[in-house]
């Protein structure tokens, strides 16, 4: 088994980027981060967004509204973003509080300033095979791990585990894509799916993004596996001065000594995300550079 080391690829591409800031003409490229509430999680996600932003030369803004902000008022503050010839890139942290309706959020983000690549017309773009948009930056991550750990998809059966917005739609398409590196033999499952185990034990490749601790076991999978674990789960822990300790989607004891490569968590998927974010606001201040 080998392990694909996130956090040594990711500190790859930020390096390339630092390099590529630092060569921008014009003004530094501006991220804004909007976080709406307390989430734990997001809390510490924008921070970690905000902290690389800075290390490689990109100017963040970070936006805290008030957890009763309404639709209305959120829509307002995007579209005073979506207008703002300083702002390059806006991304709304995922999840947003209950009351507010997060897609009808995610389509607000002008087209050319959606780094996350959350909005109808990037997404429509990465079934279009049209490089033009924004890939969202877990899934963008994932395909960049991959081609970086040798792992060509081209008559793969790559098994998707979830069909969320923010991973398992756009993985599934990107690996599905007729171009070097993709071209995979895509199986999507979900909470839908029938006899689970007797699918992913096909997997060649197999990308878990469903949110449940160590949902995967060694009896699901076949041994030589490439193994994509995209969960981040906190599991309460005493042990822990957090009181708390993360883990994937997949059971990595057990999982790992059969896997031919995986990912670890923390340090697997979860540093591609932030790295790829950067990407793209680079790619979003070189557009708006060129206008
Ligand atoms: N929540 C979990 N992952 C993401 C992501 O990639 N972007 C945003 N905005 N929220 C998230």
């Amino acid at each position: 088994m080998s392990l694909i080391d996130g956090n040594a690829i990711a500190a790859r591409i930020i390096a390339e980027l630092t390099a590529e800031v630092a060569a921008l003409p014009g003004r530094r490229p501006c991220l804004a981060l909007v976080r709406v509430g307390e989430d734990p999680a997001s809390v510490s996600y924008v921070r970690k967004k905000e902290q690389t932003a800075a290390a490689i030369g990109v100017d963040s803004r970070i936006i805290l509204p008030a957890v009763t902000i309404t639709q209305g008022e959120l829509f307002t503050l995007i579209d005073d973003l979506n207008a703002d010839p300083g702002v390059d890139g806006i991304l709304v942290q995922s999840p947003l509080p209950k009351h507010l309706d997060e897609v009808a959020v995610f389509r607000r983000v002008a087209p050319h300033k959606d780094v996350d690549g959350f909005n109808t017309l990037n997404l429509g773009k990465v079934a279009q095979e049209d490089d033009t948009g924004f890939v969202s930056c877990t899934p963008a991550g994932i395909m960049e791990l991959l081609a970086r750990s040798g792992v060509d998809l081209k008559g793969k059966h790559v098994v998707v585990l979830g069909r969320s917005l923010i991973v398992g739609k756009p993985i599934a398409l990107l690996a599905l894509q007729k171009r070097a590196g993709a071209n995979g033999t895509v199986t999507i499952c979900h909470s839908g799916t029938s006899n689970l185990p007797a699918i992913t034990r096909q997997a060649d490749v197999l990308i878990a993004a469903i949110g449940r601790p160590d949902f995967v076991t060694a009896d699901m999978i076949k041994p030589g596996v490439v193994v994509i674990d995209v969960g981040i789960n906190r599991v309460a822990d005493a042990t822990k001065k957090s009181g708390y300790r993360l883990t994937g989607d997949v059971h990595f004891a057990s999982v790992a000594p059969l896997a031919a490569q995986i990912t670890p968590v923390p340090g697997g998927v979860g540093p591609m995300t932030v790295a790829m974010l950067m990407k793209n606001t680079v790619k979003a201040r070189r557009a708006s550079s060129a206008e």
